[in-house]
């Protein structure tokens, strides 16, 4: 039996049904509310709305869960490769043997970037940050990658070429910046090895691909492969429920996750650990202006609007780390920093009230630092990593018999009617 909530208004009372997720957890179901009242509901930020039932990704922020497709986190970091975790998103289980064999010929087939695209690295300024350009450059894939016949060809060769190309896009877009040789991607590369080999190898210094650095590359992406109704995730569902076309959603969602307040974070921890580092400013003052509410710096790298405990990747990304700065031999002062402020926060009452803890991006920043990603392309790592999960949540919404063009509502606050006054009279 469906349960109801009673919402009391005036001299009437409305029934509203309760939906329960698998998980146990529950929604108001308002679809008709404002049928009902002549009322819509009000949340800004939406910090209390569902946008929709989703089988993809499962996160509990106050007991610090993540879990795809029902795996939790940590064992899919551990035992899972980025391309497995990337099919279990977009199809639902984990791959045979068979299946991933398919779906890494496919991967491979689809590697190759348009020559003529080669040109549009050129055309952007040398100044141009490297998640405009991608947002771009995947926009454009729709323009030299036309309809293939047959709806389900159609799909999975476009999730491929997105899949596979995103990286040689990013990897492309690195080289011609530089002013250095494009690497094509190889066929016996798995995909981690390919995107660093892409990176870094150049016919004067052969790239040697070492399995810790493949191995931390592969749970960064793992990590940041899904997050269910994030910023960038509702973009790429609210761009894609006008039916556009994969490549414009996507593009969007890359648009989205740019901001420092989502993806952009990464890139701003490390900005914000170094300028502590170059102009060595007591940790204390750092946490003293976050706290400031007359100053609009935050601590970057903290916060998050689910996670009222430890996020749980940033326990993996931590360890992380520390397992790859030992191995490669690297001191990296910003991961001294980094361990101490976040000391200092989490020990701070203003902290613990505001359930403020590192969230990601607080450490992934020093491990693509290791790895030899330069800061600018920190997003653009994020967005490779994200890239499964925005595909699944739109794979999603279009398999939805229930889902319809998203348009929210607004409360009007402006003028009411008034007449037009001519220029003259102005
Ligand atoms: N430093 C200092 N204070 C903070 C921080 C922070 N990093 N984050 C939140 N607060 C405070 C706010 O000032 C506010 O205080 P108040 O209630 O006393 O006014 C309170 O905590 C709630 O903040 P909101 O902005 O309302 O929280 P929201 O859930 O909207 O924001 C967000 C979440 C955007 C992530 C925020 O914590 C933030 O700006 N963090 C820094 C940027 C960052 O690390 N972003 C990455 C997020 S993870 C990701 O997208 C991959």
């Amino acid at each position: 039996m469906t349960e109801h909530v009673k919402l009391i208004w005036q001299d009437k009372t409305f029934e509203l049904p309760v939906i329960t997720g698998s998980e146990g957890e529950k929604a108001i179901d308002i679809s008709k509310l404002r049928q009902m009242t002549g009322m819509i509901t009000m949340d800004s930020g939406f910090a209390n709305t569902g946008s929709c039932k989703s089988a993809i990704t499962f996160m509990d922020g106050e007991r610090g869960i993540l879990r795809y497709r029902g795996y939790p986190i940590d064992e899919l970091a551990e035992h899972s490769s980025f391309r497995e975790v990337a099919y279990l998103l977009i199809n639902g289980e984990l791959p045979t043997r068979k299946q991933i064999t398919r779906f890494s010929v496919l991967l491979n087939d689809h590697s190759l970037v348009h020559e003529d695209m080669r040109s549009f690295f050129g055309s952007f300024p040398r100044a141009s940050h490297p998640m405009g350009i991608l947002s771009s450059m995947v926009n454009a894939l729709k323009s030299f990658y036309p309809y293939l016949e047959g709806e389900e060809e159609e799909l999975n060769a476009t999730v491929a070429r997105l899949i596979s190309k995103i990286r040689t896009l990013a990897a492309m877009s690195y080289k011609i910046f530089r002013g250095h040789t494009v690497v094509y991607p190889r066929p016996d590369l798995s995909y981690c090895e390919n995107f660093l080999n892409m990176m870094f190898d150049t016919p004067v210094r052969p790239y040697e691909i070492d399995p810790d650095i493949v191995q931390a590359l592969s749970v960064f992406l793992i990590l940041h492969a899904d997050h269910e109704q994030n910023c960038s995730t509702s973009a790429v569902r609210l761009v894609g429920s006008g039916r556009v076309n994969l490549y414009s959603a996507i593009s969007a969602g890359i648009a989205a996750l740019w901001g420092p307040l989502h993806g952009g974070a990464n890139q701003a921890v490390i900005e914000m650990l170094t300028n502590i580092v170059e102009k060595d400013i007591p940790l204390k003052d750092v946490v003293l202006r976050a706290k400031d509410k007359s100053d609009p710096f935050r601590l970057m790298g903290f916060g998050h609007r689910v996670y009222k405990t430890y996020d749980p990747r940033t326990k993996i990304m931590k360890k992380m780390c520390d397992r790859i700065l030992t191995k490669l031999n690297i001191h990296d002062p910003l991961l001294d920093v980094a361990k101490a402020l976040e000391e200092i926060a989490v020990n701070d009452s203003y902290f613990i009230d505001h359930n403020l803890y590192p969230n990601i991006d607080f450490y992934s920043g020093i491990v693509l630092r290791a790895i030899g990603i330069p800061t600018n392309m920190f997003t653009v790592m994020f967005a490779i990593g994200r890239l499964p999960g925005w595909i699944a949540q739109w794979k999603e919404s279009m398999d939805d018999p229930e889902w319809r063009l998203n348009r929210p509502r607004q409360i009007y606050t402006g003028p009411t009617k008034r007449a037009y006054v001519p220029i003259e009279e102005r």
